[in-house]
């Protein structure tokens, strides 16, 4: 059971979709609302559609009329005509293309908002089992691929429908047995067409995935440059993403052969075609039963007919391929966190400035036992010590107080009330963290420290920003707290990113706050510094801290023990020393 509750969040792992149902879900969320504009385009590319057949037709008095017969006269109604379908034609067709693009790009916009307000609710374990890279690439790469699809050959379909349907009415009305004899090659289309329809849906599949691993391998290296330089692994990462990407390519080629050889197939029966309506018209022209003009007008009608045909051609593939990218979007809004509010009005008000209690806390994760029975108390207004070798599950268990993660068995109470039966804001707007990497923004300073606060005052930006003993090393940045952090804070040294992280908390001003090796980028001066920052921090405030060494803790009102899952000692450091075992080493490593 706990085992499948963890591979819910494998997107590979969900169902499959028809394209009804892909089509249905859509429509209904995405393009309904633009039916009336979706109406009007509609009828507009019927007018570009058919001035493809008016032209051809107007082929037949140029030639019959003006040329053969010599008529002035027609001369001026056959222009005028010609240039009115033109004109005709640019208006329907920049409309067109205005009002698909409007649908579109706004439709792959709110696709692109929607994935990411639902990929915003998932928490950290979804995150950790689909890279950054994929998840990118399904948001922007998907949708992007969809858009392309949507403005080269879906949105053009009904105007070359048309287009065919106006023309073949021309072709037929000038004489039957030559549209006949040019157009009966099409029925020997079906058979390829069928087997490229799953070249195509297997190859975009495949092209898509390592389109993911692409940008997943890129998100690695410039994220981990520094460790990459350092063990010499340019070499290798390079070859590993060339490699991606040589995959990438292969399929993306398949894929657009598979979709250009439809059209392809088309040219060749239109020509086998052109050779048979030339040899049995010419005899007719030659005798004399039919007039050049006709036949001129029937060869511009088949000329103008292969461009929208060969892209019709194209829409059987071009549909595949949307919806497998549907169907890679669909899964992901398939999936659902299991860490969620209580309804609205079922959600209990906690008084958090009350005794926080860990109950019988129990989880696994893949097999591996992470916390065994944990229960213990943190007092109001007072500091709890974490402390216990790395990997004995203190970080985890500041998770489950965030929620971040939820316990297979236990809960965790703050005063009477259960964590799960809070509104999830209200119980993460009580808490602040400051972690052994605090996460920075690439923002300035100034924004970063705001983040937990947007509306403080200067003044309280000043006092944080002093009690956190950020204050010289701000002074001394180009500009000041408006310096920009860089990319996740890699223009500041590990200790300033950690003295940002204290500010932000201490700005913040919650009644429960969790340190996580608060100090362990610090050097001993500055850590002796933040120490006394944090003190003050702390005071009046329900505390916890998880500290890499002992002395940092050791006037702690209460230390838990923790080692492999389980509280293996609790109570103030003289007691400890006597009675807990794996207290006493930690100890003695601290001081050999
Ligand atoms: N999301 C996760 N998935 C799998 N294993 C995890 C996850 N989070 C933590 N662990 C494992 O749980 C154990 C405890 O981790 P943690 O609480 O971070 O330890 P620490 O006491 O060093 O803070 C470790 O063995 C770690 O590998
Ligand atoms: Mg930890």
């Amino acid at each position: 059971m706990k085992k499948e509750k963890h591979s819910e969040y494998e997107i590979s792992k969900i169902g499959n979709y028809s394209h009804g149902q892909l089509f249905k879900w859509i429509w209904s969320d995405y393009l309904k609302k633009y039916k009336l504009l979706i109406i009007l385009v509609v009828l507009l590319m019927a007018v570009e559609g058919s001035t493809f057949g008016l032209l051809s037709y107007f082929i037949e008095p140029m030639f019959d009329q003006v040329f053969a017969k010599g008529d002035y006269g027609a001369i001026k109604w056959v222009g005028f005509s010609v240039a009115g379908i033109f004109i005709l034609r640019a208006f329907s067709a920049f409309f067109n293309k205005l009002i698909t693009t409007y649908i579109g790009q706004n439709v792959i916009a709110t696709l692109q908002k929607n994935l990411l307000s639902h990929l915003l609710t998932f928490n950290p374990t979804f995150f950790q089992k689909n890279s950054p890279g994929s998840l990118i690439e399904r948001v922007r790469g998907d949708t992007a691929a969809i858009e392309r699809v949507w403005a080269t050959v879906l949105a053009g379909s009904f105007r070359d429908l048309i287009a065919v349907f106006s023309l073949v009415i021309v072709a037929i009305s000038i004489d039957p047995i030559w549209a006949l004899i040019a157009l009966l090659g099409a029925p020997l289309l079906v058979i390829p067409v069928f087997f490229l329809r799953v070249l195509i849906q297997k190859t975009t599949r495949n092209s898509r995935s390592a389109a993911a691993d692409v940008a997943t391998r890129l998100d690695e290296i410039f994220h981990g440059i520094s460790s990459i330089k350092l063990i010499s692994g340019e070499q290798r990462e390079y070859n590993k993403f060339s490699n991606r990407l040589e995959k990438f390519v292969k399929n993306s080629i398949f894929s657009e052969a598979g979709i250009a050889a439809v059209p392809s197939l088309m040219d060749i029966i239109a020509g086998i075609g052109f050779v048979g309506v030339l040899t049995y018209g010419g005899y007719q022209i030659i005798e004399g039963t039919k007039t050049i003009g006709e036949f001129m007008s029937f060869f511009t009608a088949i000329a103008l007919l292969f461009e929208p045909v060969r892209r019709l051609g194209t829409i059987a593939g071009a549909w595949h391929a949307v919806f497998t990218n549907l169907e890679r979007l669909r899964n992901i809004f398939d999936l659902s966190t299991e860490i969620i509010s209580p309804e609205k009005n079922n959600s209990k008000k906690a008084d958090f400035t009350q005794i926080i209690a860990f109950e019988n806390l129990s989880l696994t994760i893949n097999e591996k036992k992470i916390l065994d029975n944990v229960s213990f108390s943190a007092f109001p207004g007072k500091t709890t010590a974490l402390v216990g070798p790395s990997g004995a599950g203190k970080t985890t268990l500041f998770n489950l107080l965030g929620r971040l993660i939820d316990p297979d068995q236990g809960n965790i109470s703050i005063g009477d009330i259960a964590i799960n039966q809070m509104d999830l804001n209200d119980l993460r707007e009580n808490l602040s963290f400051v972690s052994q990497d605090s996460w920075l923004f690439d923002e300035s300073i100034e924004e970063n420290i705001k983040v937990g606060n947007p509306n403080a005052s200067q003044a309280e930006f000043q006092d944080a920003v002093l009690a956190a003993n950020a204050h010289d090393f701000i002074e001394e940045m180009p500009k000041k707290e408006k310096t920009p952090v860089g990319p996740r804070g890699s223009n500041l040294s590990g200790g300033q990113r950690q003295r940002i992280a204290i500010a932000r908390a201490i700005l913040r001003d919650t009644p429960i706050l969790l340190l996580d090796e608060p100090t362990s980028a610090l050097d001993n001066e500055a850590e002796k510094q933040i120490q006394n920052a944090l003190s003050s921090l702390s005071e009046g405030r329900t505390t916890l801290i998880i500290a890499h060494n002992i002395s940092a803790i050791k006037n702690a009102n209460k230390i838990i023990v923790l080692n492999s899952g389980k509280i293996v000692g609790q109570g103030k450091h003289d007691e400890l020393l006597l009675n807990c075992s794996v207290y006493q080493s930690l100890y003695q490593m601290e001081n050999s």
